[in-house]
């Protein structure tokens, strides 16, 4: 396998993917890492991956020197070079000006193993602000472009560096470079896929848990949903699943979820009516955050009450999935909150279980595959995300079960047209928000008084900056017809054109 040394940077994830995608297992950890549990991974190759810290200041991230030492091939991508460059006598210094974008590649040693069947000249992807202004002896330079030394080699440690990104596809041949540090240099056997993920996944659960009991809250997303079905696979009956319906939920959700994982896959699946519960907690409430913290308690707390009637449960799984794992860890500066998020994976960390995660390692898209794999459908797999505190937060101001019923007639519609004009997998998140705007109308020869909705539809790849999605007119003329005719509550519908930012996603 490949170990990714992980020092922050935003292309790390697509390492890893672009590893794994070659047939060979990729892991990412945190760069502080020991040493002897990168070891006892038995990597093939390492790879130090780039980030946003320059090597001279204090304290930035670094590794064991001894790492180096371990007759493992090793390959530094941007900050990884220019950590291996400092941490071997070389120097490294802030660049006159800074490269971002993309740059020429020269290839100094046509025969480097790294380079094998790549052309002399070819661009690849820039990001950087430091720069190697000596080598590190033993390294000898492989490849430049008119600014920096951008490829180094040590013949007899067998380490790599390059200043560009191979994992991103601006970097024309970035993949045949990785594929051959995975192949050529690392040696590594094309001996992975889903199906043996999902094998020894399972395997490792059974080890993991024995005869224990499980405990997991099952919110109808991709993640904890996939979580479920895989430790279900593993243990069984020993997995219980709480899934809370919070009366803000989108159309027949709880339906649903007990379809596909009660009736059909035998999961043994608790549902919680806590619609009033919930309800009355937020009644007269409008401030955003403040509804927003009411409906994370209040979950907790029904998670907690239900949790509680199990006897002998040991361990509490969470579809947390890789940037989940990265959010949480990544050290950040003081930043604002802009949103309290909640979700069914935020459960305090006072409960006294273990943790079991078995999808950490994985991204969402490869969360989905396992999904498919274990037989999910397809239409419970490929689901835009769906915020915690569910329509309480698309309900704008205060929030009431006339209300929400009225908003999930409305974003079933919108939905369901989207799937029908074959959309919904051309955007990243679509839904309906209902304003506490009411407007008037006429409907026969009837004046209306009802309330505003927006349709809103954002494309995006990692939901921290969006695009408004440009839905064609003839099908927002679809989506508005139905929901003004058939829904009673809405006589005005508009479409949400922010992008983000400024805007948000979400509306609250
Ligand atoms: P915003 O509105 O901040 O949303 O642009 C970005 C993404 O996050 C989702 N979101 C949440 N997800 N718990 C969640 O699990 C929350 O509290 C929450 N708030 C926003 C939102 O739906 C979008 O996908």
């Amino acid at each position: 396998s490949i170990v990714i040394l992980d020092f922050g940077s935003q292309y790390n994830q697509l390492i890893a993917r672009r590893v794994r995608e070659m047939g060979v297992y990729a892991e990412v950890v945190p760069y502080f890492e020991p040493l002897d549990k990168i070891l006892a991974r038995k990597p093939k190759g390492i790879i130090l991956s780039g980030g946003p810290a320059s090597v001279y200041i204090e304290g930035a991230p670094t590794i064991d020197k001894e790492l180096y030492k371990q007759g493992i091939p090793v390959l530094g991508i941007c900050y990884g070079m220019q950590l291996t460059t400092h941490l071997m006598g070389g120097e490294v210094a802030r660049a006159d000006k800074q490269e971002f974008g993309k740059a020429e590649l020269i290839i100094d040693d046509a025969n480097s193993p790294l380079f094998k069947g790549i052309p002399n000249n070819s661009k690849v992807w820039m990001s950087h602000n430091d720069h190697v202004t000596k080598m590190a002896e033993g390294f000898v330079q492989i490849g430049h472009t008119d600014s920096c030394v951008a490829a180094t080699y040590n013949k007899d440690l067998n380490i790599y560096c390059i200043q560009f990104h191979a994992e991103v596809t601006h970097s024309e041949h970035g993949t045949d470079m990785l594929r051959n540090f995975v192949f050529n240099v690392a040696k590594c056997e094309k001996n992975w896929s889903m199906g043996n993920y999902i094998e020894e996944t399972i395997k490792n659960i059974k080890e993991t848990v024995g005869d224990k009991k499980v405990l997991l809250g099952l919110s109808g997303g991709v993640d904890s949903s996939v979580a479920a079905t895989l430790i279900h696979r593993a243990i069984g009956d020993q997995l219980t699943c709480i899934f809370v319906d919070t009366g803000l939920l989108r159309k027949d959700e709880a339906k649903k979820v007990m379809e596909v994982y009660g009736q059909n896959f035998h999961m043994n699946i608790k549902c919680v009516d806590a619609e009033e519960r919930f309800l009355s907690k937020l009644a007269g409430v409008s401030e955003p955050e403040a509804k927003r913290k009411i409906i994370g308690k209040e979950f907790v707390e029904v998670f907690n009450e239900e949790a509680g009637k199990l006897t002998d449960v040991e361990f509490l799984a969470q579809g947390t999935i890789y940037p989940d794992v990265i959010e949480s860890q990544s050290v950040k500066g003081p930043s604002m909150t802009i949103k309290s998020h909640h979700n069914v994976g935020g459960l305090p960390k006072e409960m006294k279980f273990k943790l079991l995660e078995p999808l950490r390692e994985l991204f969402k898209d490869e969360v989905r595959k396992v999904g498919r794999e274990l037989g999910i459908p397809d239409h419970m797999i490929d689901r835009h995300p769906f915020p915690g505190p569910g329509l309480g937060i698309r309900i704008l101001g205060a929030v009431d079960k006339e209300k929400a019923d009225i908003l999930r007639e409305a974003d079933d519609i919108f939905i369901e047209e989207l799937r029908k004009a074959d959309l919904y997998n051309k955007v990243s998140q679509a839904f309906v928000v209902l304003l506490p705007v009411k407007s008037v109308g006429v409907m026969g020869d009837e004046r209306t008084y009802e309330y505003t909705a927006v349709l809103r539809s954002a494309n995006t790849i990692d939901f921290m900056t969006a695009t408004w999605s440009h839905l064609p007119f003839d099908f927002l003329e679809r989506v508005s017809n139905r929901i003004l005719n058939e829904v009673k509550g809405i006589n005005r519908l508009t479409y949400d054109i922010s992008s983000k930012p400024p805007a948000t996603i979400e509306w609250e």
